[in-house]
């Protein structure tokens, strides 16, 4: 089947009912999202489809329907995103596992919500579960990259 990620169109020899997760991972390659619980309960596997973020784990790849974005996609002009420059400046992430998906949902709230109030990021970032407890680093950084998009 045919698939675009990260803009680019790849073919892909899967079973349609294979979780996007594994189709991304193993066979297109995007090492960055991860697997974590494979029932749509942590969000570390989340990318955007058509700009929305969605648990992979969850979604078999027979039924994507448009484009699939990954972090190794997120930045489309050769620097970072301006979230992942907020992580960097947040110094966000402890072990890291999380944080693909931690990132992913926040760039999705920021294209829909641009200045979020903290109910508005504690809202869109309840299905990113992150057992290091970076919660208060990660809101800090949703506000300065929301900054930093408005300042761009
Ligand atoms: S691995 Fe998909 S939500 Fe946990
Ligand atoms: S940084 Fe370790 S799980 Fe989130």
């Amino acid at each position: 089947m045919r698939l675009m990620v990260d803009g680019q169109g790849i073919e892909i020899d899967a079973d349609p009912d294979m979780p996007l997760l594994w189709a991304l991972r193993d066979l297109a390659g995007k090492k960055g999202l991860k697997f974590g619980c494979g029932i749509a309960a942590c969000g570390a596997c989340t990318v955007h489809v058509n700009g929305e973020a969605v648990p992979s784990c969850t979604l078999p790849v027979g039924q994507v329907e448009g484009a699939v974005t990954t972090i190794e996609g997120l930045s489309t002009d050769g620097k970072l995103h301006p979230v992942q420059q907020a992580w960097l400046e947040e110094q966000v992430p402890q072990c890291g596992y999380c944080q693909c998906g931690q990132i992913m949902s926040a760039a999705a709230l920021l294209e829909h919500t641009p200045s979020p109030t903290d109910a508005e990021i504690d809202e869109a970032m309840s299905g990113n579960l992150c057992r290091c407890g970076t919660y208060p680093r990660i809101r800090a950084a949703i506000k300065r990259a929301a900054s930093l998009k408005a300042g761009a």
